[in-house]
């Protein structure tokens, strides 16, 4: 373990969260029991991670959909790797739901041997950023993004920014064969909710009445979870992870090409070298934009 600076923690050539991340879990993250009936969300950081918790507990529990079991989001479906709630995960009831931006060589083995379900959602890395840059805007735990320019350097550069080698190993995922994985995008549960809903509960082997499809869809709206303080992290923003300022919330913008507002021409070329280089030679068929 190597505290690199104030809010990274590097392991294994991962940088974690400094100030969410215990330590000791993560030296033993790969023996981590994995049920069979876990399922997992895993993201690159920024992507609709926040969106797939909320669409995968209302698909899971009558008690979201209907909310007599009113939590907050966090409480549904975990981060395995930022337990900042300290929950029990071993004696969690099943099936457990969790969510991970852990790369593919980090997660538990159990994971890697066709145990549990994996989500993948992916989104345009240029939206990832700008989003990213926001955040980094926004909370205290992360080192602040500044300026575009500033944060763009960071990002591509891999040496600051807080998930250096994760861009290209998390993208390897929806490659491998070994583990039960469906791959979404974030520009598919953009573009038609409700056929993302149905795709993700036909991959969890849920049965949905037409009633739950109709509480999923209104309940993982972008204004009803921007609205929703439970659904919005809004609590654990401002009181368990901190925020620099008062403005700005978890979900921000929802869309699908918001960077063209945010970068320039040459930062545009710059990225698509950068981004073609790290991602040479992966069958690459991702959707990053709307049809
Ligand atoms: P923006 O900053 O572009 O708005 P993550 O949970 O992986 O950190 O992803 C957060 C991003 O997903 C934010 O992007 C947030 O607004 C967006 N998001 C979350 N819920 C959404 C929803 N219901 N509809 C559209 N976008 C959503």
């Amino acid at each position: 373990m190597d505290n690199k600076d104030t809010y990274l923690l590097n392991f294994k050539d991962y940088n974690f969260e400094s100030s969410l991340v215990d330590a000791d879990f993560i030296e033993n993250l790969d023996d981590f029991e994995i049920r069979d009936d876990d399922v997992f969300i895993i993201t690159y950081p920024k992507s609709g991670t926040i969106w797939t918790q909320q669409i995968l507990s209302l698909i899971y529990f009558e008690g979201h959909r209907n909310r007599t079991e009113d939590l907050a989001t966090l409480d549904r479906v975990p981060f395995l790797e930022y337990n900042i709630r300290k929950m029990d995960f071993l004696n969690r009831p099943s099936p457990r739901l969790f969510c991970s931006h852990l790369p593919y060589y980090l997660v538990p083995k159990g994971l890697k041997n066709k145990k549990a379900k994996i989500i993948y959602v992916y989104r345009n890395p240029k939206d990832v950023m700008t989003s990213y840059f926001h955040f980094s805007n926004l909370v205290v735990t992360l080192e602040a993004g500044n300026d575009m320019e500033h944060f763009m350097k960071r990002f591509l550069d891999g040496n600051e920014t807080v998930w250096p080698d994760h861009r290209r190993t998390a993208m390897v995922y929806p490659f491998k064969v070994d583990v039960v994985l469906n791959n979404f995008s974030y520009p598919q549960f953009f573009q038609d909710l409700r056929s993302s809903v149905l795709k993700i509960s036909r991959f969890l082997e849920k049965e949905l009445s037409e009633e739950d499809v109709e509480a999923i869809v209104k309940q993982a709206t972008f204004q009803n979870m921007k609205s929703d303080p439970k659904a919005n992290y809004d609590e654990i923003l401002k009181h368990e992870i901190g925020k620099r300022t008062d403005e700005g919330h978890f979900l921000r913008k929802g869309t699908v090409g918001d960077w063209k507002h945010h970068f320039t021409v040459e930062q545009n070329e710059r990225f698509d070298k950068i981004f073609e280089k790290n991602m040479k030679n992966l069958p690459l068929k991702f959707i990053w934009d709307l049809n």
